[in-house]
Parts: structure tokens; C-alpha cells; sequence
């Protein structure tokens, strides 16, 4: 079951430590610009080579939003699988839903009745708990913490060591900047920052 790695950049890095803890059989890289290895791993050509390397099964290692749901969606339309990567050492709850191309990196917390979304990133020790939704393609950064019951709108960005109250909504496309308080409702698209968040700029 050979599979790909999409994006060559920092977060690939994470995301091929995370295939190597769990043992999967990684083909190779695509990038447009790198084209020297990764941790050892060959760069097999640009990212719309996609479907011409044999694999079967794809990772997006791109850490823009954007730009991963964009390369999910040609993978997918390519016929390749993108499974869910669960670090090893994420603690899962056994009632959390994670969906297709989903990533749970390294002593990230998902609560109980928690939803992550298709293409959505949990990274590195980010915590989320109790019935939290990370819509499609959102990125939790590390360290960051969503309480009981927050919802993270499509594409949104919760910085890294951000903290969301509980039951507060992000909508799609909102950013909260790394170390924000988000006390209260992120409009969608909105970028906030500070302690308490505030629009930035305001
Ligand atoms: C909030 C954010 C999106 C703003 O980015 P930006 O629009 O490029 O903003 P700038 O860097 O031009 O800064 C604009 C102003 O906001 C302030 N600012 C920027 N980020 C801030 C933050 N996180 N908290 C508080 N103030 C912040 C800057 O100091 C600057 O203030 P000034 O005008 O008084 O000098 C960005 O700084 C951020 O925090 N991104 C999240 C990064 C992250 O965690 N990524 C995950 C990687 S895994």
C-alpha cells in the first residue's frame, strides 16, 4: 500500500515521523520547488505527478488551509485513499469521529464525542476536548486548547497556544492568533489576536 506524502516543507517533517512511528510504507514526496530527500525519503517529482507514481494512498502534508483541502480534494479525485493519520502517542478518544485525511499529531488530545474534521490538522499537543467540531480542513497549532464544546468553522486557523472558551465558534476561514484568548464568537474569515481576543488592528 504505497503512499505519498503531499508538500515537502516543515510540516511534512512532522508528518513523516508520525508514518514512520506507525510503521506505514511511505513511497515518496511530492513538492513544486524541493526536490532534494526529506528524512531520507526521495522526492519523486511535483505535487500533480499525483497519480503517476503507483501509490494508493496519499497524506497532504501542507500546513496552509487552503491549499491542503485544494490538494485533498485532486488526490481524491486521483483514486487515492487519504487515511487518517493518528500519531501514536495522540490520545484519542474511543468515541471521537476523525475523518478521511485527518492528522492527530504527537500528544494531541481529542476528547470524548469530539469531531475532526476530512483534512482538518491537530497538531502537536493541541488539546481538544469534549464534543469540540474542527470542521474540514481547520488547523488546531500546537499547544493550542479548545474547551468543551467548541466549534472550529472550514479552513479556520487556531494559533499556536491559542485558547478557545468553551462553546465558542470560529467561522470558516477565522483566524485566532497564536497565544489568543478567544472569549468570545470569531465571525467568519475574521483574523483576532490578543488577551482577551480582539479584531486585530482595533
Ligand atoms: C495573528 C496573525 C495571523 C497576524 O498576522 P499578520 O496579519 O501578518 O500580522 P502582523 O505580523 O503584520 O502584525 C500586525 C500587528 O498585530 C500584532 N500581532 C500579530 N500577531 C499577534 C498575536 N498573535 N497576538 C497579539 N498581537 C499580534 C503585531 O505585533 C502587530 O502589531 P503592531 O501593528 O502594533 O506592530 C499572526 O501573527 C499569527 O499569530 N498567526 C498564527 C501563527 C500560528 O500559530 N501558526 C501555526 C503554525 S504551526
Amino acid at each position: 500500500m504505497r503512499l505519498l506524502i503531499l508538500g515537502a516543507g516543515g510540516h511534512a517533517l512532522v508528518v513523516l515521523e508520525a508514518l514512520d512511528a506507525l510503521g506505514w510504507d511511505v513511497a515518496g514526496v511530492l513538492d513544486d520547488r524541493a526536490t532534494a530527500p526529506i528524512l531520507g525519503r526521495p522526492v519523486l517529482g511535483p505535487l500533480a505527478s499525483l497519480g503517476a507514481h503507483g501509490a494508493t494512498r496519499a497524506v497532504v502534508a501542507l500546513g496552509d488551509n487552503a491549499t491542503r483541502l485544494e490538494w485533498g480534494e485532486a488526490a481524491r479525485q486521483a483514486g487515492l485513499a487519504l487515511p487518517a493519520l493518528v500519531h501514536p502517542a495522540a490520545l484519542v478518544s474511543p468515541s471521537a469521529r476523525i475523518g478521511d485525511g485527518a492528522q492527530v499529531m504527537a500528544r494531541a488530545s481529542v476528547g470524548p464525542l469530539a469531531v475532526i474534521g476530512a483534512l482538518a490538522l491537530v497538531n502537536t499537543a493541541a488539546v481538544v476536548e469534549h464534543e469540540c467540531v474542527v470542521e474540514g480542513g481547520a488547523h488546531v497549532a500546537p499547544g493550542a486548547v479548545l474547551c468543551g464544546a467548541v466549534r472550529v468553522g472550514v479552513g479556520a486557523l487556531v494559533g499556536a497556544g491559542a485558547v478557545v472558551a468553551p462553546g465558542r465558534r470560529l467561522g470558516a476561514g477565522a483566524v485566532a492568533g497564536a497565544g489568543a484568548a478567544v472569549v468570545r464568537d470569531v465571525a467568519a474569515g475574521a483574523v483576532v489576536a490578543g488577551v482577551p481576543a480582539r479584531p486585530l488592528g482595533v
